[in-house]
């Protein structure tokens, strides 16, 4: 029972006493065998796939059900020595509280195992599963023998050679008797198409993954195979149970990776590994649960610029607002599902920060070099960052820290950055909050404006001192040229990501395609239509390197002269900006921009006296830079006719290296009722 007693501690079974008795409901029904032999049921309304190619436990049984049958099973594993039918009914009912795989449903057959030999079960449990409609009973053969007495189900001995996690199995029975017990998913629909598949572990010695080939006829949806989160209960591991998607640009072993691009996926073969990040959060107990929609080769494009998949809808609004370009499927996945807790992401221009933004979730670029994209499709190595969505600062924090580890930092010769990056977790905030004029005014929806003005009162609140300035004007005073003639610095960040997406992506895809399709171009998304006769000159190693010398010059300034460092705080100051719509609506198409324009616009805006947007400059000086939504404002909508609401965020900016206060200051915001979880669906609040 310790284990038990353990993870359903407190809150969880305080509510349990007056719960109704749990009953079996819903008929089990097969459904349909997948490829590599797993089997998809229904228990009522609910589809599930169970991995029976691949059984956690097969053993030996005395049980009398029929050959080739599966059986929805409730596993209960204790070390108790004494099994009392409270512990077993306030168990199952605990389950379906706390899961929402678990159902009763799974109460076809009971599994109780106990590895204390000679334990004994209380008489009342042949009451209690007599009530609840129980089939089958198993009980491990570490039991004293038992009389049930006479009974409506079967009880039958289990040989076990292992214990397994409590929890909804699906049982086979096999010509020679034996049970399998395999692991279950619930299938959920992918019903704002933000993911190109599910994905579950094949459970193989190379941990690897298998696509899942289902969708609901209905509507096409992708079905995303979610775990039980009991089997977790008991792992200690940081992010154990965690459910994650990932963009389609990371590796996972046994599964194709397109980067949004359908002759990418063409001419490369399925991942045999996966990317150490990805691995890195499968250590801390995550399960990766499917992979999610990327423009293509995470691109700025526009959604009606994306050609091979389709662009992921935005729950929030009227449904037809834009998810952004590249990590979209991250940012409005996070919006939609309660039952997914984090999406990873990448950012290079702004690719988790407006997805976070448009889909009024908390995302985040870190610090250049924060984690490794080894076995990652890149864009612009010295520029590319992985990133996390979440719906909670705490739950963010949480996640981030654990994931990134000190040992998959990146070296300096990739992030172009020779400055150590050094993490401090320090909970003393900077002294000030710069608050750019020129990148606020004029505000665009003044409902929207006066959100931001709160926000910015709300950390004067904690003791950081406004301090109004023009950020274009002291770029274009900086003493260093790498700063202060922004074309510069515009056209550095931009030959070095046309340096790694040309050598990495381009030139090997054209190469190959032309070599396979009889020199043919390969079909592209409108913003991968340069490389064809791509002059290879204009990207010279000289030119790199005079381009990673701006960026390391300009990173000092930003960093060290700008936001500035000191003995007293991580970061000298903080700077805030709004990378997202300013409060206005952004579609999904561009006509209905264009007719609701001014009431509506395009996600790239520069204001009227900036030289260059608020997301460019962490982009390429390598700061964190993070979005949180603080509100949301109504807008008309000429989709549903109606006022709909539109979500609000605001870019909090620090040095290099600040990450973790940056964290720290978010919880301690959402300790103050300054920020919220937000909820999933049409709004945000
Ligand atoms: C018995 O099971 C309990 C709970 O499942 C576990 O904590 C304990 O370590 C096990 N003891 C042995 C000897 O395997
Ligand atoms: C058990 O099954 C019987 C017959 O189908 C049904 O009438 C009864 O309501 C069920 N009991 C529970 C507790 O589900
Ligand atoms: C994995 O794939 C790469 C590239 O396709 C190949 O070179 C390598 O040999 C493969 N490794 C294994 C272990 O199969
Ligand atoms: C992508 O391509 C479209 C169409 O050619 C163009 O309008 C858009 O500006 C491009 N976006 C980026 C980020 O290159
Ligand atoms: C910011 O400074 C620039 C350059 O000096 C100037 O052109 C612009 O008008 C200023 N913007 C605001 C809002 O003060
Ligand atoms: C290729 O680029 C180089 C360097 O920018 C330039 O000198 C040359 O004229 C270009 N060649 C063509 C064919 O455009
Ligand atoms: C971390 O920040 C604190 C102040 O918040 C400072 O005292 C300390 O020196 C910093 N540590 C490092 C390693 O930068
Ligand atoms: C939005 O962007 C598209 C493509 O970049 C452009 O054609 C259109 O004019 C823009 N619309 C507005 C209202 O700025
Ligand atoms: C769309 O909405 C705008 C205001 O948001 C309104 O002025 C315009 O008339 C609408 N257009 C259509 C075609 O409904
Ligand atoms: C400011 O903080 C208060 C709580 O002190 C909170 O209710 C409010 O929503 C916050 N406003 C913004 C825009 O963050």
């Amino acid at each position: 029972m310790a284990v038990l007693k353990r993870v359903l501690a407190g809150a969880a079974l305080a509510g349990l006493a007056s719960a109704a008795p749990l009953v079996k409901k819903g008929d089990f029904q097969f459904v349909a065998t997948v490829p590599y032999g797993d089997t998809i049921f229904s228990v009522g309304d609910i589809d599930y796939l169970a991995s029976t190619s691949s059984p956690v436990l097969s053993a030996a049984s005395t049980h009398s059900l029929t050959t080739g049958s599966i059986v929805p099973f409730t596993v209960i594993t204790t070390g108790d020595c004494y099994v009392s039918a409270d512990f077993v009914s306030s168990t199952v009912e605990s389950f379906a509280e706390w899961d929402d795989v678990y159902s009763a449903g799974f109460l076809e057959g009971v599994y109780i195992s106990s590895n204390c030999t000679g334990a004994t079960i209380d008489p009342a449990v042949f009451t209690w599963a007599e009530s609840a409609n129980v089939t089958s009973l198993f009980l491990s053969s570490d039991f004293a023998s038992v009389n049930p007495g006479k009974t409506s189900y079967t009880v039958s001995s289990i040989y076990q050679p292992t214990p397994i996690e409590c929890g909804p199995y699906a049982v086979a029975i096999s010509e020679g008797g034996a049970a399998s017990f395999s692991l279950v998913y619930r299938l959920y629909e992918d019903f704002q198409r933000t993911f190109i598949m599910g994905v579950y572990p094949a459970q193989d010695s190379i941990g690897s993954f298998k696509g899942l080939p289902q969708y609901l006829t209905k509507f096409q949806d992708e079905m995303i195979p979610v775990p039980s989160r009991i089997y977790s209960w008991s792992d200690s591991r940081p992010l154990a149970g965690l459910r994650v998607a990932i963009k389609d640009l990371y590796d996972l072993n046994g599964v194709q990776t397109s980067g949004g691009s359908r002759s990418w996926a063409t001419i490369t073969p399925i991942a045999n590994i996966t990317a150490p990040a990805i691995q890195r959060v499968i250590d801390l107990g995550g399960h990766i649960v499917a992979k999610f929609k990327t423009a293509q080769f995470a691109s700025g494009a526009n959604p009606w610029d994306f050609i091979d998949t389709q662009p992921p809808f935005n729950p929030r609004g009227d449904g037809y607002l834009t998810c952004d370009c590249s990590s979209a499927g991250g940012g409005c996945s996070m919006a939609a599902y309660d039952w997914l807790d984090h999406s990873i992401g990448s950012d290079t221009s702004w690719s988790m920060r407006r997805p976070a933004s448009v889909s009024g979730t908390y995302g985040n670029r870190p610090s250049q070099g924060m984690i490794t994209l080894d076995h990652v499709l890149p864009l612009g190595a010295t520029q590319d960052t992985a990133g996390v969505f979440a719906r909670t600062p705490k739950a963010w924090a949480h996640f981030a820290k654990n994931w990134y580890s000190p040992t998959l930092h990146q070296d300096s010769s990739i992030t172009g950055l020779t400055e150590p990056l050094i993490i401090n977790d320090t909970y003393k905030w900077p002294a000030k909050v710069y608050y750019p004029k020129d990148l606020f005014e004029p505000a665009r929806n003044p409902a929207a404006a006066a959100i931001v003005q709160e926000f910015v009162a709300n950390l004067t609140a904690l003791g950081i001192q406004r301090v109004d300035i023009n950020i274009t004007d002291m770029v274009l005073k900086a003493p260093i040229a790498s700063v202060s003639n922004v074309a510069t610095w515009k056209a550095a960040s931009s030959l070095l990501i046309t340096n790694t997406a040309y050598w990495v992506i381009g030139k090997p895809l054209v190469t190959a395609w032309a070599a396979m399709f009889g020199g043919r171009y390969p079909p592209l998304d409108p913003n991968h239509t340069s490389w064809f006769h791509f002059n290879e000159s204009t990207i010279s190693d000289d030119k790199v390197a005079a381009a990673i010398a701006v960026k390391q010059a300009y990173s000092d300034w930003i960093n060290y002269d700008f936001l500035g460092a000191d003995d007293e705080t991580c970061s000298g100051a903080l700077w805030v900006y709004d990378i997202g719509t300013g409060g206005l609506p952004s579609y999904r198409y561009q006509q209905l921009i264009t007719t609701a324009y001014p009431q509506a616009t395009n996600m790239s805006y520069t204001p009227p006296t900036a030289k260059f947007t608020g997301s460019s400059v962490c982009s390429f000086a390598g700061c964190p830079d993070y979005t949180v939504p603080i509100g949301q404002v109504p807008y008309y909508s000429n989709v549903t006719f109606t006022t709909e609401m539109v979500p609000v965020t605001i870019n909090v900016v620090a040095r290099r290296g600040c990450d973790f206060m940056l964290f720290n200051l978010f919880e301690e915001m959402e300790n103050r009722g300054m920020l919220a979880t937000i909820k999933t669906g049409r709004t945000a609040f």
